[in-house]
């Protein structure tokens, strides 16, 4: 959507504050203990190898149109028939000047902001064909492959990588991939060197996007190598369903054996599953001769008495370990994690997941965080999950792509069920592609409950080749898992035919729209795919447009949007409607909204790009959550306006709250489902304060103080000791403090940090999102009184200092422990 003018903007008043909220993660580290490994993390079983290909790159800006600059590509070299010619991926290359780095990596979040409107829904990042100097890299990794090796499957995985890939080889090239999101990968064994040193370049070239908002550029996702034998399982063939007969639950393993040798081979195939303890409770096996060249489909059927069920609260995860034995030798075993569940859509009274009827509580969400940029290792993604639940929500829509594995992973893990959508809505031969890759790829996983085709494809929402391309789609994801239904996100096209035939009808925003939509289609389940789109800036109380602020009361949102409160009320009133996916989670970069530069990212989130909350966090804490809740907002640092009236607003579940101001009632109010409450207040400098009462006794205290000077900085850890794995990271949040001890919630201290032993800062921010300041600098400015920084460990056990230092302030330090761990296997 184009940003909205500030005229457009709804009014609203005064107010602020940014409170709470310092470790979401500690619910979920519990969780995570009671899960044990996570299983992208678990070695794969021998004789299989998959090895991590993330370290040890080196790296390279290209140029897309210059091929001086382009390591001669595209001149004479750009022929790719001439095998075995391309000189940068072979010995002959000197590669001592490029830069060394590990991947993740995101080249753009380093990139200087361009005020450049064409750029703005990517975040203002020079990326595009006007900015070819920035828009290639080449990346680099030399590897040494056994003797022994030889006769054995040999493939480069790549989880995903934006955008335009080319891989090269010892020489040659080896094959491309274009779109940004799905996984790809390439079988070496033909091109390598064996009981030698092998050379792999990448090109990756971001000049063209996938979508309108931010997207980074490079390797952003892990990178593999795996060995097999050459009688091995289909990659992603092995699909694990269950089903109820009888009140027994029994399980279908599918998988495909592929016999890449001379022989034929006959085969014992064995089936182990394993209870979320890691205890073998079922099993069984099967014979089949699988041919020369054969592909084999096997099926293994079992019982599983009494499983542990999967749901948000408890993810209870399963194993089922498949094994293929020809002449008593183990040849390949593969782990598959899956989880046993029900669900169902129903027209009539929403979702259901083990036969209990669950209302869906989603956030949409893109794949950036400050400091990394698309680039996240793996923990952030754990930590952004656990963000989301803490908030009470209980799925999250992958918008608008297929996600990284490690998120579905956290997802599988933590307890959060998932909208997976794919990017390309259409039924040609890559966007057919895209969606098998996704379905297959995750269709084991517990946490999905819904495939989205895509999202708001104007012209084809009204156009007749629209029906027969989503038919196309919904036909082919049915055959690789009819455990499944579809469903695909539509906006104002309610009215045409096309949403007819989906299982599962997704409304995008038009909340006037959907029971007209429903009154003609009432055997239809529904959701809602994308609502809200409130705009919120943490910590401000006004609308400031010279300073591109929006106020975070829930006032603000763009015409074709709601606020938290309207979208959830129309929502929840409506039994048919399953729930819905608020637009957005967490801010993004790009697509600034509601103003444009020097805006560089939005202003949806419930939680800014850090995953620091805004105000309706709460919101959706009080209606979503379990939990009893209080949150008392603005901040009381008003000086200067001493006298005028502040509008004092409150979130809560509660029965009652009253408010004080200095210690005087300011009188009780009663909570109505599903709304806040609002006082207006002259503002005296002091101690504002909310007690919230329940059945009769005051059950929650919420207070703001006005706070005094700066004296102090404070760093808090989500955790003070990580793994010394080169990937893991600890999540601060540096803050100031008053004499008192106080969070200062109007602070913004320029932070400096200096990070010593066996880690590396790998990137910073503060969530404001007009703050144009580098998300790999040294500082970073607080906002509203917070900011961020991501430390990550070396593959040294030992300790690293954070140490936090700002003008007229001591400085603050943390010791971080970081612990010897079993390393991923990984190639060296
Ligand atoms: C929707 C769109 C999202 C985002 C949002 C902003 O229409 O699906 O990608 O642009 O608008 O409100």
């Amino acid at each position: 959507m184009p940003p909205i003018t500030r005229r457009d903007l709804l009014q609203s008043a005064i107010a602020l504050s940014a409170s709470g909220l310092v470790c979401p993660f500690e619910r979920a580290h519990a969780l995570l203990d009671r899960y044990g490994i996570a299983p992208e993390s678990a070695p794969s079983l021998s004789p299989r190898e998959r090895l991590l290909l993330d370290f040890g790159w080196k790296f390279l800006q290209g140029h897309a149109c210059d091929p001086a600059r382009d390591l001669g590509f595209g001149n004479d070299q750009g022929d790719f028939a001439k095998s075995g010619e391309f000189e940068f991926a072979t010995n002959k290359f000197d590669d001592s000047k490029w830069r060394s780095l590990n991947l993740p990596h995101d080249w753009a979040v380093g990139l200087p902001f361009v005020h450049d409107d064409s750029l703005q829904s990517h975040g203002y990042k020079p990326l595009g064909r006007k900015y070819p100097e920035t828009s290639v890299g080449w990346y680099r990794r030399t590897f040494d492959i056994p003797k022994e090796d030889a006769g054995r499957r040999i493939s480069v995985e790549f989880d995903g990588a934006f955008r335009s890939a080319l891989i090269f080889l010892n020489g040659y090239f080896i094959g491309r991939n274009d779109n940004g999101y799905a996984p790809f990968r390439f079988d070496l064994t033909d091109f390598l060197n064996y009981g030698a040193k092998n050379y792999l370049v990448v090109r990756m070239d971001a000049s063209f996007g996938d979508g309108w908002f931010y997207e980074g550029a490079g390797i952003y996702r892990h990178v593999w190598l795996t060995k097999t034998d050459s009688l091995h399982l289909g990659r992603w063939d092995s699909y694990v369903r269950t089903r109820s007969e009888n009140g027994k639950r029994f399980l279908t393993v599918d998988s495909v054996v592929q016999n890449y040798g001379q022989q034929p081979e006959n085969c014992q195939i064995r089936y182990q599953i394993l209870d979320p303890s890691g205890k073998v409770v079922s099993g069984g096996e099967a014979h089949t001769l699988v041919s020369p060249g054969e592909s084999k489909a096997q099926k293994g059927d079992l019982l599983l008495p009494d499983p542990a069920l999967w749901s948000p609260e408890t993810p209870s995860l399963y194993t089922a370990i498949v094994t293929v034995e020809s002449n008593s030798i183990i040849h390949d075993a593969e782990r598959i994690t899956f989880g046993i569940r029900d669900i169902k859509w129903d027209a009539d009274h929403g979702f259901f997941l083990n036969g209990k009827h669950v209302a869906i509580k989603g956030t949409c969400n893109h794949q950036d965080h400050a400091g990394v940029g698309a680039a996240l290792p793996d923990r952030l993604q754990y930590y952004r999950v656990a963000v989301l639940k803490e908030m009470g929500s209980n799925a999250i829509r992958t918008s608008h792509n297929m996600p990284t594995p490690e998120l579905v992973e956290a997802c599988d893990r933590l307890g959060m069920m998932m909208m997976c959508e794919t990017r390309m809505m259409s039924s040609n031969p890559e966007a057919i592609g895209q969606l098998e890759t996704m379905i297959k790829r995750y269709r084991n996983s517990p946490s999905i409950i819904l495939w989205s085709m895509g999202n708001e494809e104007w012209t084809m929402m009204s156009e007749p080749q629209g029906p027969p391309i989503i038919d196309d789609m919904i036909a082919r994801a049915h055959e690789l898992d009819p455990t499944r239904l579809c469903t695909a996100a539509v906006n104002a096209a309610f009215q045409t035919k096309f949403p007819e035939q989906l299982d599962v009808m997704g409304f995008n925003y038009n909340l006037n729209e959907i029971d007209a939509y429903r009154a003609k289609h009432p055997k239809q389940p529904s959701v809602g795919t994308e609502t809200a789109s409130t705009v919120c800036t943490r910590g401000i109380y006004s609308i400031d447009k010279l300073r591109n602020w929006v106020s975070a009361y829930d006032l603000s949102f763009p015409p074709w949007a709601e606020t938290a409160e309207q979208w959830w009320k129309f929502y929840a009133a409506r039994e048919w409607l399953a729930g819905g996916f608020a637009w957005t989670g967490f801010d993004y970069r790009g697509e600034p909204t509601p103003y444009g530069w020097p805006s560089i990212s939005s202003q949806f989130g419930i939680v800014d790009t850090c995953g620091f909350p805004k105000d309706n966090f709460y919101y959706y804490k009080s209606w979503w959550g379990p939990e009893p809740v209080l949150h008392l907002f603005p901040h009381w640092n008003w000086q200067g306006r001493e006298g005028e009236p502040i509008a004092v607003w409150v979130h809560s579940n509660l029965d009652s709250v009253e408010l004080f101001s200095n210690g005087t009632s300011l009188g009780s109010k009663k909570v109505a489902p599903l709304t806040h409450l609002e006082w207006k207040v002259k503002y005296e400098p002091g101690v504002l304060e909310a007690r919230g009462t329940k059945g009769g006794k005051v059950v929650l205290i919420e207070k703001r103080e006005t706070t005094g000077s700066l004296a102090s900085i404070r760093l808090t850890a989500d955790r003070t000791e990580i793994n010394a794995d080169g990937e893991d990271v600890v999540i601060l949040r540096v803050e100031t403090l008053d004499k008192e001890g106080r969070h200062v919630p109007t602070a913004d201290n320029l932070i400096s940090f200096k990070v010593s032993g066996e880690g590396a800062l790998i990137g910073v921010g503060n969530g404001d999102p007009n703050c144009q300041e580098s998300d790999k600098g040294l500082g970073r400015s607080l906002f509203n009184g917070l900011a961020q920084a991501i430390v990550q460990s070396s593959r040294t056990p030992g300790t690293i200092t954070v140490e936090a230092s700002a003008e007229d302030l001591p400085s603050a330090k943390v010791v971080i422990s970081t612990k010897k761990v079993d390393l991923r296997p990984a190639v060296e």
